[in-house]
């Protein structure tokens, strides 16, 4: 008699799509298994599905996007990448965000950033995707140009540094030729033609299409806050243009505006969630700086143009800005803001609200429960904690998650509970939709 070899896959199936064995996950990590006391009450909101657009996540906690600083020279994603996504993305998060993505050759902030303006730069990212995939979880890529703030420096080299540290400050460009700070050694930016805005708002479809169709992300984040080129455009503090691009409201939110159509036109929407970053207010007193009214006037034109969600963050385009540190706040910075926009846009748009929400657990679960917000999304929390969404919150709230059959102890759905899981998810998310 010959005896069989037994492969890792005769006793789990591999998950499809990819070139080695990694359990197939019969149910996504960070789904609601039950209370830890054993009550039969409904879980928490933020442990309930979220329907976005096309997508729907199995709780409302997401990692942010985070630069990382360690794209080779070319730009492409490295094994380091695929180690620090995979392992957030293994741990159940709603959907991990990778770093803001530079659409353009000059539009990276530092050397280090990743890059997504070729087919080659987007194949390096497809394993990162695909191991996302073989978890049951979303992932995401913001898309960036950093107008006046690129070429620079990795932050942690601080931007002062960028002048005598790179030799492409002449590519610099922005709305208008007014360097993010008077002083320091950061470049003057040259004034963007028109033809130059044409190509990069062409160049934010080709990403977006590269994104989907060679590396396979389930949305896209179009970066438009801190003080990047889709955020300079909409503040006159940054854009001083006398053509269609720049002065009234309307003119300074016409490249964000044909941004998004030329990413819708590029990709598909039925499949792919596209969130917008914004910075909703300036944090500034110069009377010209962007503020809440604008935002939520902006937010009009996301509901307009069919944008699944809009993530609320702050400053980063005035350098007059006050630092933050130390001040002491009865709620996290961003969520008076969310707040504001979520009672504007009501159910036309969901608000992703970031910044401190890992602070205080419990603060962050009434939020969402309340609908001062729709999705919390997390960064440091996620680089202290990868399994944030498992120790962070659910094991503080007292709820039980299924967890990736590699490190789930315990909590091993059966095959009766899949089948209803299955159909409490898919009843949840009609609910949702209806
Ligand atoms: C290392 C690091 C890199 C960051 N890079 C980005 C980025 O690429 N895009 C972005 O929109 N925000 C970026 N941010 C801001 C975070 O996404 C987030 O908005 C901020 O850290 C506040 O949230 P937190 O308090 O949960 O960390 C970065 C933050 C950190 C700490």
């Amino acid at each position: 008699m010959t005896t069989k070899e037994v492969t890792p896959s005769d006793v789990v199936p591999g998950a499809p799509g990819v070139p080695y064995f990694t359990p197939e996950q019969p149910v996504a990590a960070g789904t609601f298994h039950s209370w830890e006391d054993g009550s039969d009450k409904p879980p928490p909101t933020i442990f309930k599905p979220l329907k976005v657009g096309p997508l729907t996540l199995q709780n409302r906690i997401g990692v942010s996007p985070m630069c990382m600083y360690s794209a080779a020279s070319d730009a492409k994603a490295t094994p380091f990448h695929l180690i620090h996504y995979g392992a957030l993305a293994t741990r159940g998060p709603g959907i991990t965000f990778v770093e803001s993505t530079a659409v353009s050759s000059d539009g990276r902030l530092s050397y280090n950033d990743l890059g997504i303006w070729n087919d080659e730069q987007a194949e390096s990212l497809k394993p990162i995707v695909d191991y996302a995939h073989t978890q049951k979880q979303f992932i995401g890529i913001q898309l960036g140009h950093g107008g006046r703030k690129s070429n620079g420096q990795p932050i942690y080299l601080h931007l002062e540094q960028a002048a005598e540290n790179n030799g492409k400050l002449e590519d610099v460009k922005a709305p208008s030729a007014i360097p993010f700070r008077p002083y320091g050694n950061l470049p003057t930016p040259k004034e963007l033609t028109k033809e130059e805005i044409k190509k990069i708002i062409e160049d934010f479809g080709d990403a977006a299409k590269r994104a989907v169709e060679i590396s396979g992300f389930d949305a896209i984040s179009i970066h438009s806050a801190h003080g990047y080129l889709n955020n300079e455009f909409l503040s006159k503090i940054s854009n001083k243009r006398t053509d269609e691009y720049g002065g009234s409201f309307e003119n300074r939110i016409r490249f964000l505006s044909e941004v998004i159509d030329n990413v819708k036109s590029k990709i598909d929407t039925k499949k792919v969630a596209i969130f917008v970053r914004i910075s909703a207010q300036e944090n500034s007193t110069d009377p010209d700086s962007w503020n809440i009214e604008d935002s939520k006037k902006l937010a009009d034109l996301f509901i307009e143009k069919g944008i699944n969600a809009v993530t609320t963050s702050s400053g980063g385009n005035d350098y007059r800005q006050p630092p933050r540190s130390g001040i002491k706040h009865t709620e996290p910075i961003h969520v008076p803001l969310a707040r504001e926009l979520k009672k504007h846009v009501g159910d036309k748009l969901l608000v992703s609200c970031v910044g401190g929400l890992d602070e205080n657990v419990e603060q962050t679960t009434e939020f969402i429960q309340n609908d001062t917000f729709d999705l919390a999304l997390i960064g440091r929390g996620f680089l202290k904690n990868p399994g944030l969404v498992w120790s962070g919150f659910a094991d503080k709230l007292g709820v039980r998650l299924y967890e990736a059959l590699q490190l789930g102890w315990g909590y091993w759905p059966n095959k009766q509970q899949i089948t209803d899981l299955i159909q409490r998810t898919e009843k949840e998310a009609s609910k949702e939709k209806a």
